[in-house]
């Protein structure tokens, strides 16, 4: 399972990451030790192996300049479960709310789904011949051999088919008929025709409980449970070919997988690979400057000490079985404007050891998310264009004033980082995108220059009152 080829090392991560993110090489370096240790440690083959954990991160910068978004791609990279909660969201056990062990819940929740998957392809030749073989039932129905039944049991001495014998013949035309469509099926020439096909209705019992005395984990059983026990509730349907296809497959590679191997690798994947971005932490963090004491630093105080036994390894019981959460990745983020880090509770403070400073994004840094990512913005809005036929171009001098006003307006108003980048981009092309196609038709072409860039928002970003709410 754990193949060199599929775990890349620490600088063909940060090459992965450099597609998508620009500057922050110390988080990203950091990120990356930290993924190609999880493949050390499992290839560790002494008892060291147990001993060595995950050295959690803390991620601190401003806002927008790309914290979730490293680890968002991280865990792409990785190709392992991941979950992204805010430390915000959750409540000090025993109050109305999420509780911290729920996020591990969530993570054997992605396992699943990502072993799943794979699953899926392994049985995918089988399931789509067995779906082939549905739908051809359905189109030509195939006819018994009447004759070959009763002489397997010659010693009733007699034919029980009543005059419904086929002569030879028919069953060949039928036959050849079959392969004849099952031809055209490959060939994909009848997506369009309908036909009946018989599927697994929902099942949903739709149990309540009612006063909330009982877990989310036994509620969840509980349902499994009852639905396993009923008896499946089908369903007849008159579908394309096409649809059937999708519906069929789901069904039958569903049954061609063994779910509870699945849970156990998915358990396994979760422990030894999960990653845990818990984003806000300095949102749980009470700072010294307010401590006065007050209810809110309480519950905050709270959550913190919840997470404690669980970034530091617990068992926690989730639906598909008990995760160990010793070996899990934990990231934490936040922008520690008012807290600062040295307010998290000492336990916790301890449980990151490595800290990464995320830099505030410049101008130049700005020409470059505008441009040099995948996902960069200019090419979303040419592909959103480009759907449409009009083609959408950008002068080199138009970048840069966009980055300019968008840094202009992020030291002058409020620094929220690249995510300037989309209200100005949004701002600038907006009239555009109403105007498509029916004032603008498809095949033109729009060019961005310098010009329209300061026409459409130099007043606006000189005037500091109007930025404030549409910039
Ligand atoms: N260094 C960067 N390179 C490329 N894109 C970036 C960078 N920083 C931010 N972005 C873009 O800006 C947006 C916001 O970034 P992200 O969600 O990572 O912010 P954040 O640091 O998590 O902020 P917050 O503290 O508010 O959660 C994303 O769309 C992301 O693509
Ligand atoms: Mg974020």
């Amino acid at each position: 399972m754990l193949d060199n080829k599929e775990y890349l090392t620490p600088r063909q991560i940060v090459a992965e990451l450099d597609k998508y993110i620009i500057g922050q090489q110390d988080a990203k370096r950091n990120v990356a030790i930290a993924l190609r240790n999880r493949w050390r440690r499992m290839n560790v083959k002494s008892d060291m192996q147990r001993e060595i954990v995950p050295n959690n991160i803390l991620m601190i910068g401003a806002t927008g300049v790309g914290k979730t978004e490293i680890a968002r791609r991280l865990a792409k990279v990785a190709n392992a479960p991941f979950v992204k909660v805010e430390a915000s969201k959750f409540t000090e056990v025993g109050y109305v709310g999420r509780d911290v062990e729920s996020m591990i819940r969530d993570l054997v929740e992605q396992a699943v789904k990502l072993v799943k998957t794979e699953k899926k392809e392994e049985v995918k030749i089988k399931a789509e011949q067995i779906v082939e073989d549905i739908i051809l039932d359905a189109l030509i129905p195939p006819i018994k051999n009447k004759n070959h039944q009763t002489s397997s049991s010659p010693s009733l001495g007699y034919s029980t088919s009543s005059g419904s014998d086929m002569p030879e013949s028919d069953i060949e035309l039928n036959e050849r008929t079959r392969e004849r469509f099952r031809v055209k099926l490959k060939n994909g020439e009848l997506e369009d025709r309908k036909i009946d096909i018989v599927v697994e209705g929902n099942n949903n019992p739709g149990v309540g409980v009612v006063g909330g005395a009982i877990d989310e984990v036994s509620m969840m059983n509980l349902q499994e449970m009852l639905s396993g026990m009923l008896p499946k509730r089908t369903k007849k349907r008159k579908v394309t070919i096409e649809e059937a296809r999708k519906i069929l497959f789901e069904e039958e590679s569903a049954k061609l997988i063994d779910m509870d191997e699945v849970k156990d690798i998915a358990i396994q994947r979760a422990e030894n690979t999960g990653i845990v971005f818990i984003d806000e932490i300095d949102k749980v963090a009470s700072s010294s400057s307010r401590s006065g004491g007050g209810g809110a630093d309480v519950s905050r105080e709270g959550v913190q000490r919840d997470l404690l036994p669980i970034v530091e390894g617990s068992a926690v019981t989730t639906k598909h079985g008990i995760v160990n959460t010793d070996h899990i990745l934990f990231v934490a983020a936040g922008a520690f404007h008012v807290a600062k880090p040295s307010d998290l509770i000492p336990e916790l403070q301890g449980r990151f050891p490595i800290r990464v400073e995320l830099s505030s994004l410049t101008k130049d840094d700005f020409v470059k998310i505008l441009q040099e990512p995948k996902n960069a913005l200019t090419k979303q809005y040419e592909a959103l264009l480009a759907a449409e036929g009009v083609s959408l171009e950008y002068h080199p001098d138009a970048i840069e004033t966009l980055a300019e006003i968008a840094y202009q307006i992020n030291t002058e108003v409020e620094n929220i980082g690249a995510r300037r980048l989309h209200t100005v981009m949004s701002h600038l092309l907006n009239e555009f995108l109403f105007d498509v196609p029916d004032v603008i038709s498809p095949n033109a072409k729009i060019v961005v220059t310098k010009e329209l860039v300061e026409q459409k928002l130099s007043s606006l970003s000189k005037n500091k009152d109007l930025s404030h709410y549409i910039l």
